[in-house]
């Protein structure tokens, strides 16, 4: 693990950090990070389609103090962008939560701890940055009130609920490589006396042709979850709620009236529906259904500071930043981290500027294009006329 001199001088981009990453870590852990569900086929299509998102460059704007501060899940941030709630970091590298918290704090941006992480979100917040906790819905109602209760003793900024796991999607590569986390990189937050189980099961041997992160969540998830149970959530503490994993604009309609503070639209980068929408291609939708009453947040393919002002310019408030922050982790821990950070900031400043907007305002205005949409348009003119 870590990166050596060599590769960081190879390191120009945070794609770069891809394959630097890949040859850092165990091929089973690279296939949980890099994995998508079925046939991959959201997995890629994250990626076709924000590619196929063309932005229109502004031009005479005065970009000599262009800044990307903004305001986004409830703190000023330097960049609009937040670390994506991932679980089980301490397989990744040594420094685990607390070196990719630390990196986030200093690059001025949250971190989403996952409920799912190796180290206790206690430690995670006492970081000093804006965490934020994920959850799951679990079975066991009174250990997600602990958690919140939790979160909001220890400082955390807000709550998000994830709400597209009823189970896990088929994750054939860990299927495949009988994958259960590494001991000692469990799910610290759910080892408290009495959930020892929980932990075990995951932590626990591998069993070729079945994973056991999915015989954990078969388990521990509660897949009844439906809408009066987010009004018990947010009963249980005065923390800002985000809902995440929303595609459907009708889904985004209902959530918005809930008092929420705002909902990612996420297909959770490819791991559970196969054949899910891209989440960029849901997302101008969503915006239309939510109008403006909370904030929209956009994850699943984010990749460079392109792709962070494609998502500005077709009304998202920010993202979350997913795989592209743990091969940060992976090459080098906290300083690993930092410095895909840093790369991501330097990438999203560039495309600011060069597309003619000094800050995320204009960013927001931004027009964009897409070659299949024209297309179908001047087909169908064609058919008309
Ligand atoms: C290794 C890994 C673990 C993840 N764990 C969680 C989790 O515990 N909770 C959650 O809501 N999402 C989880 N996600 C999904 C991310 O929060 C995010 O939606 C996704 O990574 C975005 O896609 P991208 O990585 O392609 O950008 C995980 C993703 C990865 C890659």
């Amino acid at each position: 693990m870590g990166g050596d001199d060599n590769g960081d001088r190879a390191l120009l981009s945070v794609r770069d950090a891809e394959q630097s990453a890949a040859a850092d870590l165990p091929p089973d852990v690279r296939d949980f990070i890099a994995g998508g569900s079925g046939a991959e086929v959201t997995l890629a299509a994250n990626r076709a389609a924000l590619e196929l998102v063309y932005l229109v460059p502004r031009v005479l704007n005065d970009v000599s103090d262009c800044t990307t501060t903004a305001q986004f899940l409830g703190s000023g941030v330097a960049m609009p962008v937040a670390i994506a709630p991932m679980a089980y970091q301490g397989m990744v590298h040594a420094d685990g939560e607390l070196g990719l918290a630390r990196a986030a704090r200093a690059a001025g941006i949250p971190y989403v701890a996952a409920m799912l992480s190796s180290c206790p979100l206690e430690e995670i917040a006492a970081v000093g940055g804006s965490t934020w906790l994920q959850l799951y819905w679990l079975r066991d109602r009174g250990l997600l009130r602990d958690l919140v209760r939790r979160a909001q003793e220890a400082g955390c900024r807000g709550l998000m609920l994830t709400v597209d796991v009823p189970k896990l999607g088929s994750r054939l590569r860990d299927m495949r490589n009988g994958f259960a986390v590494p001991a000692g990189a469990g799910a610290a937050n759910l080892a408290a006396p009495g959930n020892g189980t929980a932990q075990a099961s995951m932590a626990g041997a591998a069993v070729p042709g079945s994973s056991a992160v999915a015989t954990h969540t078969a388990a521990a998830f509660d897949p009844s979850l439906s809408w009066p149970d987010i009004a018990w959530l947010r009963d249980q503490s005065d923390l800002p709620l985000v809902l995440k994993g929303i595609l459907d604009p009708a889904d985004a309609h209902r959530a918005a009236d809930l008092d929420i503070a705002g909902l990612v639209v996420s297909n959770h980068g490819g791991r559970q529906l196969d054949g899910a929408v891209p989440s960029i291609t849901a997302l101008p939708e969503v915006c239309a259904a939510v109008a403006g009453r909370c904030e929209v947040i956009l994850d699943s393919g984010i990749r460079d500071g392109t792709d962070v002002l494609r998502a500005l310019a077709l009304g998202a408030s920010g993202v979350l930043l997913g795989r592209p922050a743990l091969w940060g982790l992976a090459r080098g821990g906290e300083a690993g981290a930092s410095r895909l950070l840093g790369l991501l900031q330097d990438e999203l400043t560039s495309a600011m500027m060069l597309a003619g907007c000094p800050d995320v305002t204009a960013a927001a205005a931004l027009r964009t294009v897409s070659p299949v949409a024209a297309t179908v348009d001047a087909v169908a003119r064609g058919y008309s006329r």
